[in-house]
């Protein structure tokens, strides 16, 4: 599986942790570790084997953090495919715009942030994937 065109956009990004005995901070900055200024976050709880995503953002990025649990993201950009598994605060997973991305194999308990640079807005989504192939071509 290719990697080079995902790894430029540095998908995932190492965060700063702080161990204490009165437990561990995980920390970003925005711009340097998070590459964009979030208008909007919205966290998800998930107990069982869903999936979820399965779109892409034709503006929105979006930075997701695993905080409690573990799950998988594929990410697609219609030439390469990368599947990054999530199971720490320590780490982040940058979405650009553009990127198909799906969430499956969720562990129990599983509790995720993600922060989005835009307000929700439904016409900022690909739901179909044939539709976001067609649209990335014609972008090119
Ligand atoms: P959706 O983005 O499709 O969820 P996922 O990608 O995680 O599978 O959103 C599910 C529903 O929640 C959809 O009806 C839109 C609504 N929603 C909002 O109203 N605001 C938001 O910020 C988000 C992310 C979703």
């Amino acid at each position: 599986m290719k990697t080079k065109i995902f790894y430029k956009k540095k998908i995932i990004r190492k965060l700063k942790n702080i161990k204490d005995p009165r437990g561990d901070l995980s920390v970003g900055n925005f711009i340097d570790n998070i590459p964009f200024r979030p208008k909007r976050y919205f966290i998800f709880k998930i107990s069982d084997k869903t999936v979820r995503g399965e779109h892409a953002h034709i503006k929105c990025h979006q930075f997701i953090i695993c905080v409690n649990g573990s799950f998988k993201v594929e990410i697609d950009n219609t030439k390469t495919k990368k599947s990054i598994f999530l199971n720490s605060p320590k780490f982040g997973c940058y979405l650009p715009p553009m990127v198909w991305s799906k969430l499956h194999s969720f562990s129990k308990n599983t509790i995720a942030i993600v922060f989005a640079s835009h307000l929700y807005n439904e016409k900022d989504y690909i739901r179909n994937y044939k539709d976001y192939v067609k649209y990335k071509n014609q972008r090119k």
